[in-house]
């Protein structure tokens, strides 16, 4: 865990001891001084065998969009939920969410961003303690704890749905638009 436990320390030991498990654990990645915070909902195969949030499909999916902008990747805040691949690759349980929430707020707090961007329902509905899905929410901003918090598709969403390509591309060009850097 080495840098991230040493910067977050606290919030892991306030995870349960069921819900870590060192040989699925992926923590999140970018600087600390970082305006955007993206938001996923657990890390995947790929991420276990890299230690990196997204770096899978579904992130190379969102590397391409973040080019486009003319977004450095390395300039954002990547991060999940939960913090450990859940078994099958399956949708995190609330419970895991819950038992990783301090090392999420954790990020958070020390980060300070200006926006966070939830990726997907799943986030979406625990970043904003809501039971509405992306579907309805994205195109919308909120205030949340001092920061401006964008919901977006989640980049895997546009991989059976061409139609969900724009939505994602225009989610994500709001976030960084409501962060001052396009
Ligand atoms: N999907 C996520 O939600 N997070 C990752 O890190 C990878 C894929």
């Amino acid at each position: 865990m080495s840098d991230f436990e040493d910067r977050f320390g606290d919030a892991l030991e306030a995870v349960p001891e069921e819900h870590v498990d060192r040989s699925r654990f992926v923590p999140g990645v970018g600087p600390l001084d970082a305006d955007v915070v993206l938001v996923g909902e657990a890390p995947g195969e790929n991420e276990v065998a890299e230690g990196e949030p997204f770096v899978g499909q579904a992130g190379r999916e969102l590397d391409r969009v973040l080019a486009d902008l003319g977004v450095d990747r390395s300039s954002v805040y990547v991060t999940n939920l939960v913090k450990v691949r859940p078994p099958e690759n399956r949708t995190p349980y609330v419970a895991e969410i819950d038992a990783w929430r301090p090392v999420l707020d954790a990020e958070l707090e020390r980060i300070s961003p200006t926006v966070v961007v939830p990726l997907g329902t799943t986030a979406t509905r625990a970043v904003l303690d809501t039971d509405e899905g992306v579907t309805d929410l994205h195109g919308r901003q909120f205030e949340r704890d001092g920061w401006t918090v964008v919901p977006a598709f989640h980049p895997a969403a546009t991989f059976y749905d061409e139609t969900k390509r724009d939505e994602f591309e225009a989610d994500i060009l709001a976030a960084f638009e409501a962060a001052g850097l396009v």
